[in-house]
């Protein structure tokens, strides 16, 4: 009698959780864990990469979308670039950015990097340091070509180390699964 009643109780939890799942999946709520949140999602992209993970990112969870663009241009030769953010890390330049955005508004932040010399990249530096993170919750991410994040998540702590900084969502190039990015937001706990 008991082993039946056991069934039944499990039959009906696994109904329940099959129903809710479902539902939010047909409901179009592919993410379950934001509630009321004010969500920003600000990406820095010199290629094309990490601005895919950004608009995704963007999509699943309605946030607003703000694009990190530097005052001065970063040239489109690949090599003369990498030379300049290796000069640009060792003296650790902010360069200043068109519009510095403005998080006050938010509660959660997405921000997104390539990683530039094991780090963020700097135009992510500045728009970080030129804001105030005090109390926000900060989710990074970042694209690589095949050194992963490095230190990218442990440096922006440091920068806005009133935030608090969530796990990374971390891709080499242009390879970001949209089921990883959809369950990697499901596990936070916000
Ligand atoms: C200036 C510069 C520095 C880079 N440094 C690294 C690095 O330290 N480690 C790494 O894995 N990839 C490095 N890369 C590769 C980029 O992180 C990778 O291509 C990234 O996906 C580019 O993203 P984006 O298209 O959004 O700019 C570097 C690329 C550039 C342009």
């Amino acid at each position: 009698m008991k082993k039946v009643l056991f069934i039944i109780i499990g039959l009906i939890v696994l109904c329940a959780v099959g129903f809710f799942t479902f539902n939010n999946i047909s409901m179009g709520k592919e993410i379950t864990n934001m509630n009321d949140k004010k969500v920003l999602v600000a990406y820095y992209s010199y290629s094309g990469n990490t601005e895919k993970v950004a608009k995704k990112i963007q999509n699943l969870t309605n946030g607003d979308l703000f694009e990190i663009v530097p005052k001065q241009p970063y040239s489109n030769n690949y090599n003369e670039v990498v030379a300049l953010a290796q000069q640009e890390k060792q003296k650790d330049v902010r360069p200043e950015l068109i519009d510095n955005g403005d998080v006050s508004g938010y509660d959660i932040i997405f921000i997104g990097t390539p990683v530039w010399w094991y780090t963020m990249a700097t135009p992510v530096k500045t728009f970080i340091a030129n804001n105030d993170f005090s109390g926000k919750i900060i989710v990074p991410f970042c694209t690589h070509g095949g050194g992963g994040a490095s230190s990218t998540y442990i440096d922006m702590q440091k920068l806005a180390p009133n935030a608090k900084v969530l796990t990374g969502y971390t891709s080499y190039e242009d390879t970001a699964k949209d089921n990883e990015i959809t369950s990697w937001i499901n596990n936070l706990k916000f």
